[in-house]
C-alpha cells in the first residue's frame, strides 16, 4: 500500500557528486540543520527545481532519522528540463522546496528472500533496498543491468557485498540480462522488486506472470498508459460542494488547477503519486502506474493527473 504526504521542506544542496556516466548524486540537508522525516526503502522525494519544474527522484538511503537525503539523477537526453537543469544549472548551496518522502514502492520486510532487479538509473531505489536488507541481516540478491561499465553506479560498495550482487554489462555480455532465468531460479515465496527502463519492466511483468501478484513489485519511470482525456463527466468536490465539468481534451488535474483548487502535482503522467486523492463515489478509469490491480479494484484513491471516470460523476475528497 502506498503512503502519501503533502508536507514541504526547505532543503539546501549540500553536495553534488559523480556516481556514473551522466549520473549525479545530489545530497540535500535541512536549511536549519534539523533531522528530516523518515525515509523508507523505495521512497522518493519531489524536488521543486528553480526553473519551476517539479520532479520525483528516488532516495539512495533509507533512514529513520536522516540528516540528509541523497537522490540519484541521470541526465536524460530527452529531458524536459528536470535532469538537464540538475546537471547543468543546479549548484551546491541552492535552496529547494522538497516534498517529504513518499513510498509507492515499499519493501515487504517479512519476506523470506528478496530478489532485487535494476536497470540503469533504476538502481537508485533498488540499491536503497539492498543496503536496508543487508543492515537487517535479511536474505537478498541483486541483479543490476547496465549498457556499459561506465554506466554502473555504487560499484565499489557493491563489490564489498560479494556474491549477492550480480552486475550485467550488456555490451560485454553481448545480450540483455535473462530475467526469466533469474525469476525461475527463485524460491516460490521470494519477493521480487524491479525498477528500470520500460522494456525491462515489460519483460519483468512477463517473466513474473506465473508468480503470486502479492510478491511482484515494480516502479516505472515513465507512463505505460495514455492519460485519460476523454472527459464528459462531472467531478464533485466534497469539501466545498462544488461541481466541475471535465471536458474532452482536459485531465481532471487541468480543470482543478484552472478552477483555482489547491492540489499537489509533479510528474503529470501517473508515476509519482503526488496528486493522489481519496475517491468517495464513482467508478474511476485508472491510468496510473502506481496502484496495484487490487488497489485499483478498491477504487478508494486515484491520481487525478492521468485517470478519468467511467461513471457520469466522481466524488472526490478535495
Ligand atoms: S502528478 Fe505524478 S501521479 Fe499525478
Amino acid at each position: 500500500m502506498s503512503t502519501t504526504t503533502n508536507n514541504k521542506l526547505e532543503l539546501r544542496v549540500q553536495s553534488i557528486s559523480y556516481a556514473a556516466q551522466d549520473t549525479y548524486l545530489v545530497e540535500l540537508c535541512a536549511v536549519d540543520g534539523r533531522v528530516l522525516p523518515e525515509a523508507t526503502p523505495g521512497a522518493h522525494i519531489d524536488l521543486h527545481l528553480l526553473n519551476g519544474i517539479i520532479r520525483s527522484y528516488s532516495l539512495v538511503r533509507a533512514e529513520t532519522q536522516p540528516h540528509s537525503y541523497v537522490v540519484g539523477i541521470k541526465k536524460d537526453a530527452a529531458s524536459r528540463g528536470g535532469s538537464r537543469y540538475v546537471h547543468e544549472e543546479l549548484r551546491v548551496g541552492a535552496v529547494l522546496t522538497v516534498s517529504e518522502p513518499r513510498n509507492h514502492f515499499p519493501l515487504n520486510t517479512s519476506a523470506q528472500h528478496s530478489v532485487l532487479i535494476a536497470g540503469g538509473i533504476g538502481i537508485t531505489p533498488i540499491w536503497c533496498m539492498a543496503q536496508f536488507l543487508e543492515q537487517q541481516g535479511a536474505s537478498w540478491e541483486l541483479w543490476y543491468s547496465v549498457r556499459t561499465r561506465a554506466d554502473a553506479a555504487f560499484v565499489k560498495q557493491m563489490e564489498a557485498l560479494g556474491g549477492k550482487v550480480h552486475l550485467h554489462v550488456d555490451d560485454e555480455a553481448g545480450q540483455v540480462m535473462n530475467l526469466q532465468a533469474i525469476i525461475d531460479a527463485a524460491a516460490p515465496d521470494a519477493h521480487f522488486y524491479c525498477c528500470g527502463p520500460a522494456p525491462m519492466l515489460d519483460a519483468y511483468e512477463q517473466a513474473t506472470a506465473q508468480r503470486n501478484p502479492e510478491t511482484v513489485h515494480m516502479e516505472r519511470f515513465a507512463a505505460k498508459e495514455a492519460i485519460a482525456l476523454e472527459g464528459g463527466f462531472v467531478v464533485s468536490l466534497a469539501r466545498t460542494g462544488k461541481d466541475v465539468v471535465i471536458p474532452e481534451g482536459s485531465s481532471i488535474l487541468d480543470v482543478l488547477l484552472d478552477q483555482g483548487v489547491a492540489i499537489d502535482y509533479s510528474c503529470q503522467e501517473g508515476i509519482c503519486g503526488c496528486c493522489e486523492v481519496t475517491v468517495l463515489e464513482g467508478d474511476v478509469d485508472h491510468r496510473d502506474a502506481i496502484l496495484s490491480e487490487s488497489e485499483r479494484a478498491q477504487n478508494s484513491t486515484m491520481m487525478v493527473c492521468c485517470s478519468g471516470s467511467r461513471s457520469q460523476r466522481l466524488v472526490l475528497d478535495i
